[in-house]
């Protein structure tokens, strides 16, 4: 499904190489997890994934599709077809769960009989159908989290890229969360999630690409994580 070819960053003017020549696929169904300390890059090869960088040098191919050369039409479907998990979940404070996720659909024009139908089943899978008229502030971490995951599965992606998702929760939200990844894997949705956290890749039992200063320098079924 994606495919890295060679693919380097190197940031100016400082000239950190974030990504150093990295080769790397994922094939459809797949859950990745990208470990790695501070600094290894990981939130780099997330961007780049996401188009929201340009690789310096190297092409990311997305269903055979080079990134660089998709124009802006190609552009919006790719984007529609990722949801994109972030450590602050990015909720609107002044709506409740069930809004919260609705307007995700809103600002794409779905119509209320559409969202009546989907946010609740979205809600439900994540485990909060009892918090649907909830404001955020009411919420724990991983509830707010699990409100993020249901507002980024709304459109049925086919990949969800999860930049250290639970970088703020407590270990028991920590489960929580990442048993809602699990059932949106075993659903057919691949994911791709970035962590430095050992817990969350022994408790995943997925594969891990393991980068050290924009390198690869592992990649392993069910991996253990060495630091
Ligand atoms: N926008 C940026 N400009 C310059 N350097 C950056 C930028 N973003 C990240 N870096 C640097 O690139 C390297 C990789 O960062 P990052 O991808 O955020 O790693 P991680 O997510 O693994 O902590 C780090 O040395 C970081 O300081
Ligand atoms: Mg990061």
């Amino acid at each position: 499904m994606i495919s890295l070819k060679d693919v380097t960053k190197i940031y100016h003017p400082s000239k950190i190489m974030a990504l150093d020549h990295v080769n790397l696929d994922v094939a459809k169904g797949e859950f990745v997890v990208i470990v790695g300390r501070s600094g290894a890059g990981k939130t780099t090869l997330i961007k780049a994934i996401n188009k929201e960088i340009e690789p310096t040098s190297g092409e990311i191919l997305f269903e055979g599709n080079n990134l660089a050369a998709i124009n802006h039409a190609e552009l919006n479907c790719f984007r529609r077809r990722i949801g994109t998990i972030f450590q602050d979940y990015r909720l609107i404070h002044t709506k409740n769960v069930f809004e919260n996720v609705a307007y995700a659909m809103e600002v794409v024009g779905a119509s209320d009989q559409d969202i009546n139908r989907d946010v609740p089943s979205v809600l439900n899978m994540v485990g909060l159908k009892d918090k649907t008229r909830n404001f955020p502030q009411e919420l724990s971490g991983g509830e707010k989290q699990r409100v993020a995951i249901a507002r980024a599965l709304i459109h049925r992606p086919d990949l969800i890229l999860a930049d250290e998702p639970t970088a703020n929760l407590d270990v028991y939200s920590i489960q929580d969360v990442l048993e809602s990844f699990l059932k949106v894997n075993e659903m057919g949705t691949t994911i791709i999630l970035a962590t430095h956290n050992q817990n969350v890749v022994n408790y995943l039992k997925t594969r891990v690409i393991t980068l050290e200063n924009g390198a690869v320098v592992r990649d392993q079924q069910k991996g253990k994580f060495i630091l």
